[in-house]
């Protein structure tokens, strides 16, 4: 299997783009059949989710609104638990729907900090979308509406997600190897 190195470690092809592709599909019409008559706000939160929330808003044929909020949490290949925000809502979402997008959910902390940031705001429907889910690493309680994928425990990275800043741009996902 072909195998890319990425600063001191290596990864090997794990997810496709045909396959991301198609797994946005299937998440756009569940979202088409809850969120195509309410205008919602597609918050994306950043770094991570900026690829997945591309392809999807391109996807969407119902009227709908794109934001961005970005929260820092991870640093290397395991989830540091601290977050801190540092980009908020420039515009009011009192009394809309939301869609939180998300490139992953793994602990849920990261998440969590966000719907705790948002809970004043008067948000009259929330939901939350995540490209990946690691459903042994959860340790919150909060519901996901919409996931694209489960997988298990291995540090990934590609489409959107890093490892110390770098291989966001790749289209494909891979996991470690070591
Ligand atoms: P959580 O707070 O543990 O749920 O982690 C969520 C955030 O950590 C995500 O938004 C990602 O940015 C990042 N993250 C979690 N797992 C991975 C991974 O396998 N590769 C790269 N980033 C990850
Ligand atoms: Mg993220």
């Amino acid at each position: 299997m072909a195998t890319i190195t990425v600063l001191d470690k290596v990864f090997e092809s794990y997810i496709p783009h045909e396959k991301i592709e198609a797994v946005i599909e299937k998440m756009v019409i569940e979202m088409e059949h809850n969120l195509a008559d309410k205008n919602p706000l597609f918050l994306v939160i950043l770094n991570g989710a900026f690829m997945f929330a591309g392809d999807l808003f391109k996807k969407l044929h119902f009227p709908a609104e794109i934001s961005f909020i970005k929260f820092v949490s991870y640093s290397g290949t395991q989830s540091s638990g601290h977050v801190r925000q540092l980009m908020g809502l420039d515009e009011s979402v009192e009394g809309r729907t939301v869609v939180l997008v998300e490139d992953i959910v793994d602990t849920g902390i990261s998440m969590e900090k966000v719907l705790e940031y948002l809970s004043d705001k008067k948000i009259k429907d929330l939901h939350i979308a995540t490209l990946l889910f690691k459903p042994n690493s959860y340790k919150k309680h909060f519901k996901i509406d919409y996931i694209g994928l489960e997988i298990p425990n291995d540090f990934i990275i590609g489409y959107g997600l890093d490892y110390n800043g770098q291989a966001r741009n790749l289209k494909d996902i891979y996991k470690i190897v070591h």
